[in-house]
């Protein structure tokens, strides 16, 4: 699937969002190395912090369904600039992804791509535990 697709598909999970409190809709399509894909918008609680970003929902459902190799994310949102995934999302990808290609699209339909290590340089991980 070519990253454009991925970024459709990214605009299309934004409708799976349940952003109660926030009303930003944020959507994340997770491609894995055998091309599926997984979609997953943010799930907000009335307890705020216990909110789940899109991303991580998309990885975590993909992860429960045996999924351990990923090629790249897409993330659209309410905002019609591009939406960088958060500081948690980086770390949680960073570890259970590796260096994936992060791909955002705007309001104007444009791609921003991105790799992982970009947003996050230096980071820690499972080397610094050996
Ligand atoms: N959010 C995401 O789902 N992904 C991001 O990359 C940034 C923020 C969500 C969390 C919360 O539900 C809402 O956007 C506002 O912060």
């Amino acid at each position: 699937m070519d990253y454009k697709e991925l970024a459709d598909k990214a605009v299309e999970a934004k409708g799976k969002a349940l952003p109660t409190y926030s009303k930003f809709h944020v959507g994340a399509a997770l491609l894995t190395k055998d091309n599926k894909v997984y979609l997953a918008g943010n799930i907000e609680t009335s307890s705020y912090s216990l909110t789940i970003c899109a991303e991580r929902t998309a990885l975590f459902k993909a992860i429960s369904e045996g999924e351990r190799e990923f090629q790249a994310v897409a993330i659209a949102s309410d905002d019609p600039d591009f939406c960088p995934p958060c500081g948690a999302c980086r770390q949680v990808m960073n570890d259970l992804c590796g260096n994936i290609d992060i791909i955002m699209i705007n309001h104007q339909n444009e791609i921003k791509q991105l790799k992982l290590s970009d947003l996050l340089p230096f980071a820690f991980g499972d080397e610094n535990l050996k």
